[in-house]
């Protein structure tokens, strides 16, 4: 989950570096540090805490040298502190890390009988001081480039578990080594100049021209070019893809916060999302443009969906939609589950990961896992390149834009739009739905990113009530059907952005249990638009009154009954039930965001967290 940088050319400062672990902070924000190399020798500034800690440090690092390398840390092993902040130095060998090294405690306890000496608890030095150890078994070697070539090879056949490397060695200083085996890696390509980081939202300033590292692979890169090895040393000719994100997109543009700004740009996901694959004129999918081509719609009759957290509730909330369009049966599962069941799918089955940022590792293992069962399967991600998509046979992206608030919002109603769309293709491949069925659906999905421009206009009411919640310890929040995924939504960004406890709950379930909590200390946000639930939501909302619960109702603009038995209300336009949840899950962002800029928490980089997952 860490952020890795590192650059070989001409001039790189010690800005450089620091802005491009600017962009990867979203990874991970507990320490940082750089390491830059010149004729005079290594140096290296780590700080502990956010990355401003190590930006006071810059000034101690030279101006400009042609190699180095950066690292923005989520820390596994060990306690964020300078002392395990990356790089870690073992004589002429400096490396970073973003994984975890499963069997470092052999190794290390193999190292120190071989007298290295630790400075930090990190499974990452371990690496460092192997590295070094078997460097100096290769004396006989005198070329020292392909020494260390030789030395990584060895490395990597010791140590077990996910693991991007940046290294560099002053014995070599004309080249910076790049492996990947688990976590993510790509490379930019620049003019006498060439990068690598873990992912490509640090090097769209430098470069749009990216190649993927895959597993099992190293990169030898110099300033004038890069050799693509994999872990036998056969080398690998690898195209460079060009990416379309810019730099504008990476700022804040005047909101105080990336979260704000991403809640706002909700419209523009879900119409670049749809834009292109719903055909207007003769009302169908466009199927070539969702992105599949190898996978056949038409003999499907299962659907697996894999995710984790908001891209669960995307997944669940979409699946009422699929069902109902194709009557096809769809198992909506959490991929770090997912992989630990029995498997059942097989060649019919389409098992689709659904994944933001397209490197979550539990994701990644799940559909691996379904694949290597037979599915066919389908990565619906955001990030272009990225690994999950890789590993599937179809990809589809849903055009999101980059999203650097750590808690996911626009993505969220992106994939809502996007499994929907694949809902009505597969409708229509195998003819479930009549074309007419199928137009009255498109008609509607294109007003959805008008009516999300509407609702957001209730920003600022939502600000003036949220100051009635952040103080509260607790917040129950429910709904039936496709609003009970949007109730979880709610409860999660209520924890993980203002750490106050909240729990999604199915409205019905309430008396199974969680309505002993009712008392007139909590408050209860109960999405009860006008569906197919309604009546039956309004029966729950009731009983939370009876109990004297304090009940804060998200609902249909001028429903007066619904307001009557709410203590707050909040209104979205009345419209069809397939545009609801987009709407309704506007709230619950704007909500969460509010009430945490209410309580003072780090809205973008909430405690203990980062935006992509790779350790399970
Ligand atoms: C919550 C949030 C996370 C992610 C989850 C999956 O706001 O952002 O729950 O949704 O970590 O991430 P992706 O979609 O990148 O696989």
């Amino acid at each position: 989950m860490c952020g890795v940088i590192g650059y070989i050319g001409t001039n790189a400062t010690p800005e450089f570096f620091y802005n491009g672990l600017k962009r990867l902070e979203y990874r991970g924000y507990d320490s940082a540090g750089i390491a830059m190399m010149n004729s005079d020798g290594v140096f290296i500034q780590r700080a502990e805490g956010k990355l401003n800690n190590l930006q006071k440090k810059l000034s101690k690092l030279p101006e400009n040298t042609k190699i180095g390398i950066g690292h923005t840390r989520w820390a596994t092993h060990g306690k964020p502190t300078e002392n395990n902040a990356h790089p870690h130095r073992s004589e002429n060998i400096i490396l970073l890390h973003n994984g975890i090294i499963e069997n470092y405690k052999p190794l290390k306890t193999f190292l120190i009988k071989k007298g290295y000496e630790f400075q930090s608890e990190t499974d990452t030095e371990v690496a460092a001081h192997l590295l070094n150890y078997e460097y100096k078994q290769l004396s006989q070697e005198k070329n020292n480039f392909e020494r260390m070539k030789k030395a990584i090879f060895s490395l990597v056949s010791q140590i077990h578990g996910a693991f991007a490397f940046g290294i560099m060695c002053t014995d070599v200083s004309d080249t910076l080594y790049v492996v990947k085996y688990g976590s993510p890696v790509v490379l930019g390509l620049g003019k006498n100049e060439n990068y690598m980081a873990s992912g490509i939202t640090a090097l769209v300033e430098h470069t749009r021209s990216i190649i993927i590292m895959e597993d099992k692979e190293i990169a030898f890169l110099k300033s004038d070019k890069i050799i693509l090895t994999d872990f036998s040393g056969n080398e690998i000719e690898r195209k460079p893809i060009q990416i379309s994100w810019s730099t504008a997109m990476l700022d804040k543009n005047g909101y105080d916060h990336y979260m704000l700004k991403e809640i706002h740009e909700q419209p523009q996901a879900v119409a670049q999302t749809i834009n292109g694959r719903l055909d207007l004129e003769l009302g169908k999918i466009n199927i070539d443009n969702y992105g599949i081509s190898n996978i056949n719609l038409k003999e499907i009759d299962r659907i697996q969906i894999i995710a984790c957290g908001t891209s669960f509730y995307a997944g669940s909330l979409a699946r009422y939609f699929i069902e109902k369009f194709t009557k096809i049966p769809v198992e909506v599962e959490l991929a770090s589950e997912s992989r630990y069941r029995t498997s059942t799918v097989n060649s019919r089955t389409l098992s689709i990961a659904v994944s933001q940022s397209g490197e979550t590792i539990d994701t990644l293992q799940a559909i691996k896992f379904s694949k290597e069962n037979g599915a066919q399967t389908l990565a619906i991600v955001n990030v272009p390149g990225s690994t999950i998509a890789h590993n599937c046979h179809d990809e589809s992206l849903i055009y999101a834009g980059p999203e650097v608030g750590v808690a996911s919002t626009k993505a969220f109603s992106a994939q809502v739009s996007s499994l929907i769309i694949l809902g009505l293709a597969l409708a229509q491949e195998q003819k479930k739905l009549s074309s007419e069925k199928i137009t009255e659906c498109i008609d509607e999905l294109v007003k959805v990113p008008s009516l999300l421009e509407k609702t957001l206009t209730l920003s600022s009411y939502i600000e003036k009530i949220s100051k009635k919640f952040y103080k509260a310890s607790s917040i129950l929040f429910i709904g039936r059907g496709q609003q009970w995924f949007v109730a979880m939504e709610g409860a999660l960004k209520l924890k993980e952005l203002s750490y106050i406890h909240a729990e999604g709950y199915a409205a019905g379930e309430l008396k199974h249990g969680p309505i002993a909590l009712i008392d007139e200390n909590l408050w209860v946000v109960c999405l009860a638009p006008k569906d197919s639930y309604y009546e039956k939501t309004i029966s729950n909302i009731e009983e939370i009154r009876a109990r004297g619960g304090k009940i804060l109702s998200v609902g249909t603009e001028g429903d007066e009954d619904l307001k009557s038995i709410s203590d707050e209300f909040i209104g979205v336009v009345e419209c069809s039930e397939i545009i609801l949840p987009f709407l309704t899950a506007v709230p619950m962002h704007l909500l969460s965001y509010w009430i945490a800029v209410k309580k003072g928490t780090d809205v973008d980089q909430p405690r203990n967290l980062a935006k992509s997952v790779t350790v399970e």
